[in-house]
């Protein structure tokens, strides 16, 4: 399998998706390419040798609006991403659909991944 560059990017108001996105970073030994984008988010392309792992909570059965701002910044060229909803085990609703929908038109392919909030 050809081999990419993982960027790991989180929106964590109060932690937990935070700690989710820790233990994928730990276990892809890539702790140094993690961003918290909860506050503020650089503009960024990345590339088909890029992969993008994106974690975000699910509040309301949404993604939190600034958190899909804070995506609108990032744009990939047919690069690779995993989209991780971590949520309260009440449902995720079309939270991951709505996150697809805005990082599709950006250049984004993705599978998708619900893991629960252990919070
Ligand atoms: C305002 C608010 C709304 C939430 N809405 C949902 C929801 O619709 N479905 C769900 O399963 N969990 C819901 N939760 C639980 C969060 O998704 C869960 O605690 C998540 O880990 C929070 O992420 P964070 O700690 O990174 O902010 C909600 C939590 C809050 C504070």
């Amino acid at each position: 399998m050809h081999p990419r560059n993982p960027h790991l990017y989180f929106f964590s108001p109060t932690g937990g998706t935070q700690r989710v996105a820790g233990l994928f970073a730990e276990n892809l030994n890539a702790a140094d390419a993690c961003t918290d984008i909860t506050v503020h988010a650089e503009a960024k392309t990345f590339s088909a040798d890029d992969c993008l792992l994106v974690f975000f909570p699910v509040y309301g059965g949404r993604v939190p609006g600034p958190c899909l701002a804070r995506m609108r910044a990032l744009r990939g060229t047919d690069t690779p991403a995993v989209l991780v909803a971590v949520f309260g085990n009440r449902a995720v609703d079309d939270a991951l659909l709505e996150m697809r929908n805005t990082l599709t038109p950006q250049g984004a392919s993705h599978p998708v991944i619900k893991p629960r909030s252990h919070a």
